[in-house]
Order: C-alpha cells, then sequence, then structure tokens
C-alpha cells in the first residue's frame, strides 16, 4: 500500500509515520507534499528518502479548485492508496475529497466532535476541560467531520497553557496516527482508542 503525507510544517506526525513504515508493516511513504516550499518537513522527509513536492497555495489567491488541481498533478504522479494529511493547514474542497473518498485520513489536535477548526488547545483550557486531546479521522467534506478511526487522550493540568498542551497532546498524536494508519492499512476501520 502506498502512503502519500500532506503536511504544512514541521512535520512531526509525517516522521512518525514515515518512521513507523518499516519491516512487517503493509505501507509504505510514496511522496510527502507541501503547499509551504519552505516547510521544514519537506527536508526531514528527504533526509530519509522519501519522494518530496511542494504546490505554494498563495499564487492561487484563495482560488481553491485551481490550487488542488495544481497539488493533483505530483499527487496523482505517486498513485497512494492511502493520503494522510499531517498538519496540512489548507481546507480541501468537497470534489477533491469526494474523487478520493475513504482514501484520506486526517490528525486533528481535538477530542473530535469537540473543537473543529483552529486554537483546539486554547478553547479547551477555555472551556475547564478536564481532558484533551486528538483524534484521527476520515475527512469528508465537512470540516474536522467524518468517522472517528482512533483517539488518545491526556489530562489538562491546572497550570497548563495552549502551548503545554499542544506538547502533551502532540506527543499522543505521533503515537495514534502510526498505530490507526497501521490498522487501516491491514482493513480494519474500527476506532481505536488510547492510552
Ligand atoms: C499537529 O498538532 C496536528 O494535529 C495539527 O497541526 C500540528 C502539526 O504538527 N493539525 C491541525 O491543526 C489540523 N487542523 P506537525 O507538522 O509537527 O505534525
Amino acid at each position: 500500500m502506498r502512503v502519500a503525507i500532506l503536511i504544512s510544517g514541521g512535520g512531526s506526525n509525517m516522521v512518525a509515520l514515515a518512521d513507523s513504515m518499516v519491516g512487517d508493516h503493509p505501507a509504505r511513504p510514496c511522496l510527502v507534499l507541501s503547499n509551504d516550499p519552505a516547510a521544514a518537513g519537506l527536508v526531514r522527509a528527504a533526509e530519509r528518502g522519501i519522494a518530496t513536492a511542494a504546490v505554494d497555495h498563495r499564487p492561487f489567491r484563495g482560488d481553491r479548485a485551481a490550487f488542488e488541481a495544481a497539488l493533483a498533478d505530483p499527487l496523482e504522479a505517486a498513485r497512494p492508496d492511502l493520503i494522510c494529511l499531517a498538519g496540512f493547514m489548507r481546507i480541501l474542497t468537497a470534489p477533491f475529497i469526494d474523487r478520493r473518498r475513504g482514501r484520506i485520513l486526517n490528525i486533528h489536535p481535538s477530542l473530535l466532535p469537540k473543537y473543529r477548526g483552529l486554537d483546539t488547545h486554547a478553547r479547551a483550557i477555555a472551556a475547564g476541560d478536564a481532558e484533551a486531546g486528538c483524534s484521527v479521522h476520515e475527512v469528508t467534506p465537512e470540516l474536522d467531520d467524518g468517522p472517528v478511526l482512533g483517539q488518545a487522550r491526556v489530562p489538562v493540568a491546572p497550570d497548563d497553557t495552549p502551548a503545554s498542551l499542544a506538547a502533551r497532546v502532540l506527543v499522543m498524536e505521533h503515537r495514534l496516527y502510526p498505530a490507526v494508519l497501521r490498522r487501516v492499512a491491514e482493513g480494519d476501520r474500527t476506532p481505536l482508542r488510547l492510552p
């Protein structure tokens, strides 16, 4: 099974996914693709011998369909069976998703359906939540929606800041996403719960 990973930034989840696809794992990374040519994750992927590509979204000036058409060129050339969004910070349109329905996964830093969108950790702290976490889900046209394939929980500490909570959740992201990817690659889409 061939896996393309889409990133926008540092790519720590991409690294966790890529490094998990070894040995008897049924999948291998075929491409790391970014909407930001300067994304640090592209270097980390290249260091691992993974093919990389970037399609800068900025020249498209909000024309999402045109951006996605350009994105589809290197993506389809890599012939992925699965597409993992890993800190990919562009909203994808319904036609792009529908053409790949069931084959796109995403990791989101909240316990969905809570806190779709941005600033998830600040919102969890402001709400006084006792626990936070992350979710891996199948991507559907609705933002941060779609069947949840796995969740990991962490406690919220009384003195947590959004940054300290994000760091604690990120540790669990790096465990959850590879675990869910492996299950999906093996044909198991029943929800996983960590720890
Ligand atoms: C991760 O925390 C991921 O859950 C989040 O961005 C970060 C990317 O870090 N994704 C979203 O907020 C998606 N809406 P990384 O580049 O080090 O993997």
